[in-house]
């Protein structure tokens, strides 16, 4: 589980730079819809196709598999919430092209709340009951199926997000 405890962690730090991103609007909005657009590829795909893919393709049906209430309830929960991220990042960048940007900064906060909540539910709940449903062997094939996904989705390319997520923070706080 430490892979996507690590991944939230990146996702948690990128959620910080896109709140603060704020202070950007009204004196440097060039400099703002660059930023947004950047991150918007950061939660798309690190968030989106490297880390929810893993959760949805191998963590929760194989929870799912083994407990009917986890899959009726919570792990349904989250895959609604992925969904939902999905739609909410369309319509930041939507606003984002309209070059609205208090709209677009109001529907990001709304994406990072959600986001967070998600974030915290999945590190409480369901992160932690899989280590108890799941034997050590079980825990280590889970891993690397991780791993064989990262490689297929391309780890240098997962690296590449990660820096860039590092890069925008330190931007923003330079811009500060
Ligand atoms: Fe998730
Ligand atoms: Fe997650």
């Amino acid at each position: 589980m430490k892979v996507l405890f690590d991944e939230h962690e990146i996702i948690v730090n990128a959620i910080d730079t896109a709140r603060q991103a704020k202070s950007l609007i009204g004196k440097y909005d060039v400099s703002y819809e660059k930023l947004i657009h950047q991150l918007i590829g950061f939660f798309r795909n690190y968030a989106d196709k490297y880390h929810h893919f893993k959760e949805e393709e191998i963590l929760f049906p194989e929870m799912a598999k083994r407990n009917e209430l986890l899959a009726d309830g919570v792990i349904k929960e989250m895959f609604d919430n992925h969904a939902d991220f999905r739609e909410m990042i369309k319509g930041i960048e939507a606003s984002l092209n309209e070059k609205k940007y208090a709209e677009a900064q109001q529907k990001l906060q709304q994406y990072t709340e959600s986001l967070l909540d998600h974030i915290a539910v999945e590190n409480d709940e369901v992160f932690q009951s899989s280590e108890s449903i799941f034997s050590e062997e079980e825990l280590e094939k889970i891993y690397f199926r991780f791993e064989d996904c990262d490689r297929e989705l391309g780890s240098a390319k997962k690296e590449e997000l990660k820096e860039l997520a590092d890069t925008l923070r330190k931007n923003l706080l330079m811009a500060d």
